[in-house]
């Protein structure tokens, strides 16, 4: 009798053969679905302005793709206001095109923000007076920590008494008088509760903004819902119900403008939700050792290339894609790990550390592994740790291949690095 195939065997992504893709472009390799990222966007047509926060995957190409899309976008240092602006977006318009969101301006951000004029979303106080000195006039809206948070980690929840992002909700009649003082224009709220948002905390988020808006008064035209729209990660998980989320705020806006008397733009600001789907990492298994009882996958991928299961304990599904096309017919529990020297490069751990198997077909060294999901906080929080090469990005439309983003090269890591010449 023969055995009904294996789950978790995966040979296609975006209608291209793995196979063929990793043997023309290397391994490790983020492969990007173009259309996933279209659909994503219009599932959010409805609010006013969907600002992408493009922490979660910056590449110039995405960022170029979203502007086609219609998008407009976030950016939290100097470095993303500088790559905003080499994708073709513009910081100034209806909505903004690009908006700053910081707890505090370093010294490329002060450059950058007082020579492009480009508007603040101020996380603190003294933000609103330093502003005003470098950038008079200055168009700017409040982060608001309204005192609870949420998030899928300790680590990402942004709001509460223990969060160092924005200002806490008592302060914000103060801020009105900072702003006024400081001569910049103060016209919008923004809360961001954590990513990961349930719609248990969803409703009294609204119910916050709603009235602090009303102490905002007339001078508020714009409320930014945040970002934090979760991805079914799990693929037994619900999809979040990206109506339901808009009505909700939709309903916030509605009170609003009834309170205040005139029209309010309904911003939101996601990353993971735009693009954590789009992207499968593909790397090779170069090892398969049994320690004790337990068998590992050593993967050409670590946690320098993918450091969400290391940082957070977070799960991405994982398939494999057999190098030679054979059909598996038999899974087993294995350790999936990397190359890196640290016991914890693992991607098969929970929060906390905890190495824990995952049940997988039977691979090869050879085979390639893929891991899902891997499009937000993926390649744009990947390192040089162990002087490891940033891995490829490969953009795929319409069964087409594109390289988004060069393997980087040793010389080009090295580049900045210099040996006092008494050392040679
Ligand atoms: N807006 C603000 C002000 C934020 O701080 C963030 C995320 C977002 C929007 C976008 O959140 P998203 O929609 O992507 O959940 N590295 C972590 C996530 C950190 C999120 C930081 N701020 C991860 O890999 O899950």
């Amino acid at each position: 009798m023969k055995n009904a195939p294996v789950k978790n065997v995966f040979t296609r992504f975006a209608g291209l053969s793995i196979t063929e893709l990793a043997a023309k472009h290397g391994t490790p390799v983020f492969l990007y679905d173009q259309e996933i990222i279209e659909k994503r966007v219009s599932e959010l047509q409805q609010f006013d302005a969907i600002r992408y926060a493009q922490k979660a995957c910056s590449n110039l190409a995405i960022l170029a793709l979203m502007k086609k899309l219609g998008v407009v976008v976030d950016a939290v240092s100097a470095g993303e206001v500088f790559r905003a602006m080499k994708a073709g977006f513009k910081p100034e318009g209806e909505p903004p095109g690009i908006l700053f969101t910081a707890d505090l301006f370093d010294a490329d951000a002060v450059e950058i923000i007082r020579t492009h004029r480009i508007p603040v979303n101020v996380g603190s106080p003294d933000m609103i007076t330093q502003l005003g000195k470098f950038c008079p006039g200055a168009l700017v809206t409040l982060r608001l920590n309204p005192g609870f948070g949420h998030g899928h980690s300790r680590k990402t929840n942004t709001g509460g008494e223990w969060s160092k992002h924005g200002i806490w909700h008592a302060q914000l009649e103060e801020c009105l008088r900072l702003g006024r003082e400081a001569g910049v224009k103060i016209h919008g709220l923004h809360m961001h509760i954590g990513s990961g948002t349930d719609f248990e905390h969803l409703s009294e988020v609204c119910d916050a903004m709603v009235s602090a808006a009303r102490r905002g008064g007339p001078q508020i035209d714009v409320i930014s819902a945040g970002g934090g729209l979760p991805i079914p990660y799990h693929k037994e998980e619900p999809r979040i119900d990206v109506g339901a989320y808009f009505h909700l705020w939709d309903k916030a806006r509605k009170q609003i403008e009834k309170d205040l008397g005139h029209a309010v733009r309904l911003e939101v600001e996601p990353g993971r939700y735009l693009v954590a789907e789009s992207s499968a990492l593909v790397t090779q298994i170069r090892s398969i050792k049994k320690t004790g009882d337990n068998l590992f996958y050593l993967v050409d991928a670590g946690f320098d290339t993918l450091v969400r299961p290391a940082m957070y304990g977070s799960y991405h599904d994982i398939s494999i894609c057999p190098a030679d096309g054979r059909e598996i017919s038999n899974s087993q529990e294995v350790v999936v790990a990397g190359p890196l020297c640290e016991s914890g490069d693992v991607f098969t751990q929970e929060e906390g550390g905890v190495v824990v198997t995952r049940l997988l077909p039977e691979a090869q060294v050879g085979d390639y592994l893929v891991l899902h999901d891997t499009g937000a906080y993926g390649a744009a929080m990947s390192s040089n740790y162990n002087t490891r090469k940033l891995a490829k990005e490969v953009l795929i439309s319409n069964g087409s291949d594109e390289v988004i983003r060069e393997r980087q090269s040793l010389e080009h890591i090295l580049q900045f690095e210099r040996i006092p010449a008494r050392f040679l």
